[in-house]
């Protein structure tokens, strides 16, 4: 019997890939996810590349009402939550949206997962709950402290697994920290398409290469790193996928936090110059001033993942720009809605 998997957000850059690990390792997935920033044509991409067939049902999970009848249609035996709100400008923007958002369709998930006995999560937390931090590299033991919004909402999120843990021992909760997603799937048919201009780096170096911006803008040549630029642990979307696994296949009683990352950072301008290397385009750029709330250097110490779920994040730099490329290069407007 195979088992079914719940993926909200299934559609999304992480969530797709994950659909892909899952429906290649025997799993049977059910999507849901309302679009807002996914496009359809994604579950076909994931059937093609898994080999696999997929369920996927267009909702909100604001909507207690069709999530209940989902759990009431498919047997499942575990979920692995996704969908949310992501953009942390726009969440100091429209921090109700963000809370409402992310924490009531947390807490309906929650609510169904209790009345259909489905005790087993796995979240999609981030690097953003240790804030500005004091210790690098990042050991989960870390103090947390968001400082806007969107990162609020997952430290409000971690807290409500960790009483819900409490309420019941069935419960069994794993928190994924995720440093820096990039990169995506080797065969260039699926990866990262924001909406609008890309707030993060790597999907804005991409559009620059592809000639659909002019130039890049540096935020900041004097932090506190070599090059005086950011330093982010970046870490292949495809071993982040593969996390998600393993963090399934080792949940135990309880709650617990695990850092995805790789352990070994890189500069914004070691992004461009690789970059340029791997496409053999330009990406121009200039120094612009510092964005708020950024921070010079993020590193995971992804020690406890690596030992305890056994796994690790292979894929260098380098191979993540290549696959970004691929990507991009054979899409050029994403998924094109
Ligand atoms: P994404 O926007 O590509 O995927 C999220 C998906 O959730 C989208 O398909 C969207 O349509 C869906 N969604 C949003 N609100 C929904 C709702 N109310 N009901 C149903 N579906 C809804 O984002 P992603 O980069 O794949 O991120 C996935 C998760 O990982 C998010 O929770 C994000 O906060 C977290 N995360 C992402 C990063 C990153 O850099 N990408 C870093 C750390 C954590
Ligand atoms: N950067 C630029 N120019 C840009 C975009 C980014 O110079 O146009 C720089 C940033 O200043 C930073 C680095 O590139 O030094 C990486 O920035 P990203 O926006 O790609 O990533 P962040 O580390 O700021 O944030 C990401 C996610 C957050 C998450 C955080 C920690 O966007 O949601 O990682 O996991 F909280």
């Amino acid at each position: 019997m195979k088992r079914t998997i719940l993926v909200t957000g299934g559609t999304g850059y992480i969530g797709s890939h994950t659909c892909v690990a899952l429906a290649e390792h025997g799993y049977d997935v059910v999507i849901v996810d309302n679009l807002s920033n996914s496009s359809s044509k994604v579950v076909d991409v994931i059937k093609q590349l898994s080999g696999q067939n997929i369920t996927f049902h267009e909702l909100d999970l604001t909507d207690t009402e069709a999530l209940g009848e989902v759990f009431d249609a498919h047997p499942i035996e575990a979920v692995v939550h996704f969908a949310g709100l992501k953009a942390v400008g726009e969440s100091v923007e429209k921090p109700l949206w963000y809370y409402q958002t992310n924490l009531v369709s947390t807490m309906n998930l929650l609510e169904q997962m209790e009345k259909h006995g489905v005790w087993d999560l796995v979240f999609s937390s981030s690097a953003t709950v240790y804030g500005d931090p004091e210790q690098l590299p990042i050991p989960e033991t870390a103090s947390t402290g968001a400082t806007n919004p969107y990162g609020q909402t997952k430290l409000m999120i971690e807290n409500i697994c960790k009483d819900v843990a409490a309420s019941n021992p069935n419960w069994r909760l794993a928190m994924l920290r995720y440093f820096n997603p990039i990169g995506a799937h080797a065969s260039g048919d699926l990866g990262e398409d924001p909406t609008g201009i890309p707030n993060n780096l790597v999907p804005f170096v991409m559009q620059v290469a592809v000639g659909r911006r002019e130039k890049l803008n540096v935020f900041g040549d004097d932090w506190d790193t070599p090059d005086g630029t950011g330093v982010r642990d970046y870490i292949h979307v495809v071993d982040l996928a593969a996390g998600h696994l393993a963090a399934l296949e080792n949940l135990k009683e309880g709650w617990d936090a695990y850092n995805l990352g790789t352990g070994t950072g890189a500069s914004v301008l070691e992004v461009v110059k690789t970059t340029e290397l791997v496409t053999g385009k330009p990406v121009n750029y200039s120094i612009a001033p510092r964005r708020s709330g950024d921070i010079a250097t993020s590193l995971a110490d992804p020690t406890k993942a690596n030992n305890e779920l056994d796994w690790r994040a292979d894929r260098n730099i380098r191979t993540m720009i290549v696959d970004a490329w691929n990507w991009q290069s054979k899409n050029p407007e994403g998924f094109g809605d």
